[in-house]
């Protein structure tokens, strides 16, 4: 079995085939993984602007599916027969047109494509449905409508946090699934959209027992590296940073200390608006209006320091309390070196589960999306039914 994956729901356009075998396990190979990133795009605004992501998503769309079918040797010669080749065209370029209504270029560039290429050896369309920004959730979302009715092929809609969980469950070419000894399993999921703390009984079995009631973790990663003068996105920007002063002057002492939000209360919810503007403060504090760089890596240590204490602290404190057998991480902040070390200490210490995707598939790519539509491949449907939701939840 193949799936086409396709993920728009941020900054990232990305398109994945993913092959599926089962022999006495499930096997999967992932036959291309093509993500077109907008950092360069939305780095003057230090965030991502929703109509600006969407008309790049329009125009990458296209390009992208063609390399990504062509890294997978799924792209065959032209269609030969002229004749039949136009009227198809006539009857089908209409409803592709109605389909693409709402994105006139990605129209225009599908519809080159389209004509010029056979239907590829694909079994199942996946596309994330939500949660994300609305107007590229539905660029994704309308794109995957139009190639099913194209190549008439089902779709299985995926929930993008989902997403981000079961992307934990490929290892070495294969999909393990231990469940009786993985849950319940305590989930955090960070990126620059969301910050939730779900507890996970069992496959699609999920329960949302804290999140953000303000600024995601990564999106004050973001911030507070605007604030601080750094490129966005701002994670790996500050993660770089902090390491840069622990190793220069790693015998002298803190200078600087910022809040732990709600680091204590008993909920399982976090708040992050309260240290970015805490941040913000001690940068105007400044004497010198020239950030020195001793100043710009001490405070990134200290951001990335707090961020990471409250993401661990609750966490444990669920696996506590939920006797979870296993904490899952995921999402673009699960990227992160320091909070990847200490969940590793800690359920070394605790002596439960810990799984964290590879680097490469915590931020934003297609082959989560594939390997989600693989748990819900039953799910599958007819492209007509197939709604985007920006504030889909997990559940
Ligand atoms: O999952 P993701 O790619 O997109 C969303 O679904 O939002 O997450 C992007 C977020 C950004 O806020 C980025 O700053 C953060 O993940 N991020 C990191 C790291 N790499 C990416 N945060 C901390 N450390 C990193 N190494
Ligand atoms: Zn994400």
């Amino acid at each position: 079995m193949k799936i086409l994956s396709i993920e728009t729901s941020c900054d990232e356009t990305a398109v994945a085939i993913l092959k599926i075998t089962k022999q006495k396990e499930y096997f999967f190979k992932i036959l291309s993984n093509i993500v077109a990133s907008q950092i360069k795009i939305h780095q003057k605004y230090g965030g991502v602007y929703p109509t600006l992501a969407k008309r790049e998503h329009e125009r990458n769309l296209a390009p992208v599916l063609r390399q990504s079918l062509l890294e997978a040797r799924l792209q065959k010669s032209k269609v030969k027969n002229q004749k039949s080749k136009i009227q198809i065209k006539s009857q089908k370029l209409k409803t592709l047109k109605e389909i693409l209504q709402r994105h006139q270029n990605l129209y225009k560039s599908l519809k080159r494509f389209l004509s010029k290429s056979q239907k590829p050896t694909i079994d199942l369309i996946a596309v994330t449905v939500g949660p994300g920004l609305e107007p590229c959730l539905w660029t994704g979302v309308n794109f995957a409508k139009a190639l099913s009715f194209w190549w008439n092929l089902p779709i299985v809609p995926v929930n993008h946090i989902e997403a981000h969980i079961l992307v934990n469950f490929i290892e070495q070419n294969q999909i393990k699934i231990k469940t009786q000894k993985l849950f319940p399993a305590v989930c955090l999921v960070v990126s620059g959209g969301h910050t939730q703390l779900i507890l996970m009984r069992n496959f699609g079995k999920y329960e949302i027992v804290g999140e953000t009631r303000d600024d995601a973790a990564g999106e004050c990663f973001d911030k507070t590296a605007r604030i601080l003068g750094l490129p966005y996105p701002g994670g790996p920007a500050i993660e770089k940073q902090a390491l840069q002063w622990k190793s220069e002057t790693q015998r002298s002492k803190f200078k600087i200390k910022l809040p732990r939000p709600m680091i204590y209360s008993k909920d399982y919810d976090f708040s992050f608006s309260g240290l970015k503007t805490a941040v913000l403060y001690k940068v105007k504090s400044q004497k010198s209006k020239v950030k020195s760089q001793k100043f710009i890596s001490q405070m990134a240590y200290e951001i990335q320091a707090a961020i990471n204490d409250v993401l661990v602290k609750k966490t444990i404190k669920a696996v506590k309390d939920f006797r979870a057998k296993s904490i899952i991480l995921g999402g673009g902040v699960a990227a992160n070196s320091d909070l990847r070390k200490r969940f590793e200490n800690f359920s070394e210490a605790l002596k439960i589960n810990f799984l964290v995707p590879p680097k490469k598939y915590c931020t934003d790519n297609a082959v989560m999306i594939a390997v989600a539509a693989f748990f819900y491949k039953k799910d599958k449907m007819s492209w007509q039914k197939i709604k985007a939701n920006a504030n889909l939840r997990i559940s």
